[in-house]
């Protein structure tokens, strides 16, 4: 599966060097992340081009702390690859202003002329990024209470016990207007969230759902994540 997302990003930046690719942090996308560095690596990759841009970040949480997202992307992706800051886009979730982090977000994606490939992955509420169950399937770039169940799973990240409250997060129109999405998800524990994003019924209180209406949305999944589908037995 991490394979199969990073051959995606390769190919991505083959046909369109000046690509813009939208990640999600967390543990799934991990392995694409550090094939991805290998592939570029290996095969002298040109990524002089491509725009990156983070999917969400904790509100309040430093980009020094190793549960951050920022941390993930520098760890996984920026330093590994040596990316200048101008072709990264992160959100400041340290700002006090948080609603103009989310409109010069939105400003970047539009004149950089949209989301070519979004990876996400998906939350044990069914949340993509920090949109969160309940939210519109309309929204661009929004600061959001999150969930109960985001904040316990949330605690994963986090060496010791940190105060969550809001995230900032792309939102689900950033989703719907990517020309592609990957949604990863690998292990048993994802099985039951991939069987209601896949066959039940597309809803607000499943953000997950909205896969359904895409496209161009694959739901990249091992055979564990896969388990509970009907197709599958
Ligand atoms: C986190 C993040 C998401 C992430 C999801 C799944 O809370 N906000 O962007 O995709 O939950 O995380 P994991 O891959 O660690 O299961």
């Amino acid at each position: 599966m991490s394979d199969a997302a990073a051959s995606d990003i390769v190919e991505l930046v083959k046909i369109k060097p000046s690509a813009v690719l939208c990640l999600a942090s967390g543990d799934t996308p991990r392995l694409t992340c550090q094939m991805f560095v290998q592939k570029v690596k290996n095969e002298k990759l040109d990524i002089s081009q491509l725009t990156f841009i983070g999917l969400d970040e904790w509100v309040n949480i430093p980009p020094g702390n190793e549960g951050s997202c920022h941390y993930f992307f520098r760890n996984e992706l920026i330093n590994p690859l040596s990316i200048p800051e101008k072709q990264i886009h992160l959100f400041d979730a340290m700002s006090d202003k948080l609603q103009d982090e989310c409109r010069k977000m939105d400003a970047v994606i539009l004149e950089k002329g949209g989301i070519d490939l979004m990876i996400v992955g998906i939350g044990m509420n069914g949340h993509i990024g920090f949109n969160e169950p309940g939210v519109s399937f309309d929204n661009y770039s929004h600061v959001i209470d999150l969930d109960e169940t985001t904040l316990s799973v949330g605690q994963k990240y986090f060496k010791s016990k940190v105060s969550l409250q809001k995230g900032i997060t792309l939102g689900l129109k950033h989703l719907q207007e990517s020309k592609k999405v990957l949604l990863l998800a690998n292990g048993k524990k994802k099985a039951e969230v991939i069987k209601k994003t896949v066959e039940e019924n597309l809803t607000h209180s499943f953000p997950a759902s909205i896969m359904q209406k895409h496209t161009h949305g694959i739901v990249m999944i091992d055979e564990e994540a896969a388990s509970l589908l009907t197709q599958n037995k």
